[in-house]
């Protein structure tokens, strides 16, 4: 639905967000920003103009319910970009981990990353493509960009999922769930089960005050759903889209309205005592980028689940000629 906040209303009137890949991820953000209202452009870019063209006819007969311009694009039109988001490779078929994308979308990025920083020097990368990762290692170092501006999606859309989860689970909304997955964006990840609250007390505590059993059985099934949740919805449906195009207007939102929001997104940095490596922590999020906030206090248990992550996702870069 268009936004009727007059202050992100204001911000949104000069910003253009360009969305590179027309598949299924790129155009439901796009058209999921177009009834945000939350920017004045949109621009999509895709190889195939054609099916880029097509998309946008489409989206713009929703102009009536929007408050943006959509139209199609060249990395020319990424100057003046507020962020630009990279959602263009090949996606998980059923069995595919996402790290089995690493060949193929590598190669994308080292043709699309080059142009969009050529023409856009002070834009921030969102790079939503698999293995997130590892891309948005591969994007910082391909576009020169400082940490700061190149964000991952990561783990932003895995908190979402448990959060859902364990809103169904313990019959609350997801919003009043203060619970957080980080690390990689896939099968290493790892909830933060020693921060997780509901109403400011801990699920345990929560779950005894209101009468309902509290195992850790039920926990582990919710960080399960969650972690293969991909997998399921592309076995059923063959790709998602709904969901990470969602969070991706989510960690717009921040950047476009100076917000400092804190999201789980992934960037550069060092974790678990693993150097230069990519993954998911809470990141305050504004019109600068992805700022690393205060560290979890996290115990030990999942230090080292934190730190084995950020080796799986080390290996892949080690063996990724950058
Ligand atoms: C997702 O988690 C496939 O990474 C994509 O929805």
């Amino acid at each position: 639905m268009p936004q009727s906040n007059p202050a992100v209303a204001a911000h949104s009137k000069s910003i253009k967000i360009v969305v590179v890949g027309a598949g299924s991820v790129g155009v439901t953000t796009a058209y999921a920003l177009l009834l945000s209202g939350l920017a004045a452009e949109i621009v999509l870019i895709d190889i195939d103009k054609n099916r880029a063209l097509g998309e946008v006819i489409d989206m713009s007969h929703a102009a009536h319910f929007a408050q943006a311009r959509v139209r199609v694009g060249e990395y020319e039109d990424c100057a003046g970009a507020t962020a630009v988001v990279v959602t263009a490779g090949v996606n998980q078929k059923p069995g595919q981990t996402r790290l089995d994308l690493i060949k193929t979308n590598y190669k994308v990025f080292k043709s699309i990353i080059p142009q969009i920083a050529a023409n856009a020097p002070d834009t921030i990368l969102l790079i939503a493509t698999n293995p997130v990762d590892v891309l948005t290692h591969a994007a910082h170092r391909l576009s020169g960009f400082p940490v700061e501006r190149v964000i991952g999606s990561g783990t932003a859309m895995d908190t979402t999922r448990f959060r859902h989860e364990l809103g169904k689970h313990f019959g609350v909304n997801p919003r009043n769930v203060h619970a957080v997955i980080i690390g990689e964006h896939g099968d290493s990840q790892l909830p933060v089960w020693s921060l997780a609250s509901i109403a400011g007390m801990r699920l345990k505590d929560y779950a005894s005050q209101k009468g309902i059993e509290y195992s850790q059985d039920a926990m582990d099934e919710c960080a399960k759903r969650t972690r293969d949740a991909a997998y399921e919805i592309i076995k059923k449906k063959g790709k998602t889209n709904y969901g990470v195009a969602s969070v991706l207007v989510n960690i717009l939102k921040p950047i476009i309205t100076n917000g400092d929001a804190l999201v789980t997104v992934s960037r550069v940095g060092t974790y678990g005592g693993v150097e230069d490596v990519a993954l998911s922590m809470p990141c305050k999020l504004n019109r600068n980028g992805a700022h690393q906030d205060v560290p979890l206090l996290l115990n030990e248990t999942e230090r080292e689940a934190l730190r084995r992550s950020a080796e799986s996702i080390r290996e892949v870069l080690d063996q990724l000629e950058q």
